[in-house]
């Protein structure tokens, strides 16, 4: 068998166990095996390229593979090691941001073996010249596109950049300017193949990225992330065709078709319109403006929290992003465990987007030994939380701000939320008075049932603990 043909059955192997790792990650119960399926796909892969690598190329140019394998390999175990539960977005737009360079260089490569050369100098048929100049194109164009895109959200997930929509004059515009730029540029690559319109088209997508995701605010992120998930699978599709690889071209394919359903399913989930959120908060108008928001608010202490607890008959706690920043978790299943053993009802009411990342939530109360069958989805909850004595908002903010629902002008307005403020009482815990992912203040906090219990929310919840 001819080095070629093992790497080509190689790669089917691997594409195989990419298709069993996304099937696995889809469930709970299987997503370890998933993962596994995934490092096995994704071994397979590597050592089929080197061993046919070795076959063809040069000794100097398998060590600088080999040595690239090592260094890359090194530093992402590092990180992955390193990373806390509530930094992994950031870091997983980071590493699409890297998806999206590295089909931006295939793209530059593909052009410097072939356009730049000359039709003479190249393997390529020149029946085939024009089919290469579009790939080159668009697999530039996509990466770029990536490539800023996961930057921005990189800066804005760990706060490095204001997660405040970018609102330039004519958005819309701007962006569709670009993808008319884009075509019209590749056209004239066809026909003219040219140093200045690679230039171009690259410095064009790199423009459009950026803005694409400057313009998308706070609570729309989630979806963003999903997004560039979806665009750095067909990114490296792209990578795919001009390298002649079929692996790219399906694994990319397979990332850049389940990201783009994730994303449909999360928009959603958020009652935002998902090209909407696609097209760089398309359609959201520029300069709206949230209502003030002002008046007093209530501060109480641990105490007063655990003599309320001990009089109420339901309890739903609504954790958020400061759940786990505090990694409140523990404490937070120790008092669910105490208050259920005096016969008190409790139970969970989980937000979709609650957290930093889909499951954020579920994956620590499962952590910390919830039950599972306590733990409800919004939609299961929400209509009992007006029957519920009291209500624990612990390190959440946007997903229970009530100007989703009454304040048109909000940039999270139309955002299904948790109704929190229909219960007899409500206890939010937090640090401070400050905003939350959003960047928007939150109306909960003056309503006359509400109290705040300041500080970390591991340390209140022990509090309460102790005062039970
Ligand atoms: P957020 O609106 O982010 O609010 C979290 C709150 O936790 C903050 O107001 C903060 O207030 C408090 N907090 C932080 N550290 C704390 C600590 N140690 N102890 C006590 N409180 C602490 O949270 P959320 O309600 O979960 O909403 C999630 C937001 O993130 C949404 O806007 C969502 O769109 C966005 N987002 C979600 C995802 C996914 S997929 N889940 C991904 C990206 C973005 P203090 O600073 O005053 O303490």
């Amino acid at each position: 068998m001819s080095p070629e043909t093992a790497a080509t059955a190689a790669y089917i192997v691997a594409a195989l166990l990419t298709v069993m790792s996304l099937a696995g990650l889809s469930k709970h119960e299987t997503a370890r095996n998933g993962v596994v399926y995934g490092i096995a796909g994704m071994t397979v892969a590597l050592v089929a390229t080197v061993v046919l690598a070795a076959n063809s190329l040069e000794a100097g140019a398998v060590a600088l593979m080999i040595a690239g394998f090592v260094i890359g390999g090194g530093v992402g175990l590092w990180r992955a090691r390193v990373v806390e539960m509530t930094g992994m977005p950031e870091l997983i737009a980071l590493l699409h941001s890297f998806v999206g360079l590295a089909a931006v260089l295939v793209g530059w490569n593909g052009y410097l073996e072939v356009e730049a050369v000359g039709a003479a100098q190249t393997t390529v048929p020149p029946e085939l010249l024009g089919i290469h100049s579009v790939e080159v194109g668009v697999g530039v164009f996509i990466g770029a596109v990536t490539f800023t895109g996961s930057i921005v959200a990189f800066g804005k997930l760990s706060g490095r950049m204001k997660s405040r929509p970018l609102a330039l004059p004519g958005k819309n515009a701007l962006n569709l300017g670009a993808l008319v730029a884009f075509a019209a540029l590749t056209v004239a690559f066809v026909l003219a193949p040219s140093l200045g319109v690679m230039i171009a088209i690259t410095a064009v997508a790199l423009g459009l990225g950026w803005h694409l995701v400057a313009s998308i605010g706070g609570g729309d992120m989630p979806v963003v992330v999903s997004m560039l998930n979806s665009y750095s699978g067909w990114a490296a599709a792209a990578s795919g065709f001009l390298l002649n690889n079929t692996l790219l071209i399906v694994t990319g394919a397979l990332v850049g078709s389940s990201g783009a359903y994730l994303s449909y399913v999360m928009c959603q989930a958020m009652n935002r319109s998902f090209l909407s959120v696609i097209a760089g908060g398309f359609g959201v108008e520029s300069g709206t403006a949230a209502a003030d928001v002002e008046g007093e608010h209530r501060e109480v202490q641990a105490d007063e929290v655990a003599e309320m607890l001990r009089e109420a008959a339901s309890v739903v706690i609504t954790p958020g992003y400061g759940m786990a920043v505090a990694q409140a978790q523990y404490p937070v299943a120790d008092l669910t465990r105490k208050l259920r053993d005096k016969g008190v009802e409790v139970r969970f009411g989980i937000h979709p987007v609650a957290g930093r990342l889909p499951g954020h939530m579920n994956v620590l109360l499962a952590e910390a030994k919830v039950p599972y069958d306590i733990v409800l989805e919004m939609d299961e909850i929400n209509d009992d939380l007006a029957s519920t004595s009291v209500v624990l908002v612990i390190g959440a903010n946007d997903t229970v701000n009530p100007a989703a629902m009454d304040d048109p002008g909000s940039p999270i307005a139309g955002m299904p939320v948790l109704r929190v403020w229909e219960a007899k009482n409500v206890v939010v815990f937090k640090r401070s008075m400050a905003v939350g992912y959003a960047g928007v203040q939150n109306p909960l906090f003056f309503r006359e049932n509400t109290s705040m219990i300041f500080g970390d929310a591991k340390k209140r919840v022990e509090d309460i603990l102790a005062a039970l």
